[in-house]
């Protein structure tokens, strides 16, 4: 069962996506639901791009900056091992590199505070999917069934589409 964006996303979010117009390329949309001006508008500038900006002192946005690189590896390597059937690596590699551990020290507290309210619940979700992820890889292990953890690790990625089409930082 494929999560609809909808049912994942708080609705102020969806807005925010709509805004941005990411929204009308990959979702079905009504034709009202367009902003009017979308396909009229000038080149936007960079910083008006309809995402919200979030301020984080330069230490903290190097920090955000390197684990969300780390992030994207560490996706990219599930993907790797779980296409080799290497779920008890998955599992492992979801733990290093997207669960809570894989931010030091006080990191996730920090973010937290400069975070607004709809971001800190997206950062939220991902660490909680991963959990999940990490529960149905090592199921396969013994099951063989790959469709939970594929199934989760889509969502995974859907919650990394969704902070980034709402959030820049400045
Ligand atoms: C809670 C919000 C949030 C989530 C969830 C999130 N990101 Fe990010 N990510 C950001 C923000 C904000 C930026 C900075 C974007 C900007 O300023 O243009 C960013 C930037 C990045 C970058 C660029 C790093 C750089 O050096 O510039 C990568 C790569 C990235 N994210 C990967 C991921 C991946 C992969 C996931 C999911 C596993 C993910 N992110 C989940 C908020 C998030």
């Amino acid at each position: 069962m494929k999560p609809r964006l909808s049912t994942v996303l708080p609705g102020g979010l969806l807005l925010a996506l709509a805004l941005t117009g990411a929204a009308a390329h990959d979702m079905p949309m009504h034709p009202g639901s367009m902003p009017p001006a979308a396909s009229t508008a000038l080149p936007a500038a960079p910083q008006a791009d309809g995402r919200a900006e979030v301020r984080f002192p330069p230490e903290l946005r190097r920090e955000v900056l390197a684990t969300m690189r780390m992030h994207l590896q560490g996706l990219a390597e599930i993907q790797q091992a779980m296409s080799q059937g290497r779920f008890d690596d998955a599992a492992r590699v979801a733990s290093m590199t997207l669960g809570m551990s894989s931010m030091h020290g006080d990191q996730a507290e920090q973010e937290a505070r400069y975070m607004p309210p709809g971001m800190r619940e997206l950062g939220a979700r991902l660490h909680m999917q991963t959990g999940e992820f990490i529960l149905a890889a090592q199921d396969a292990t013994a099951t063989g069934d790959l469709h939970k953890p594929q199934m989760v690790f889509g969502r995974m990625m859907q919650t990394c589409v969704a902070c980034h089409a709402a959030y820049r930082l400045q």
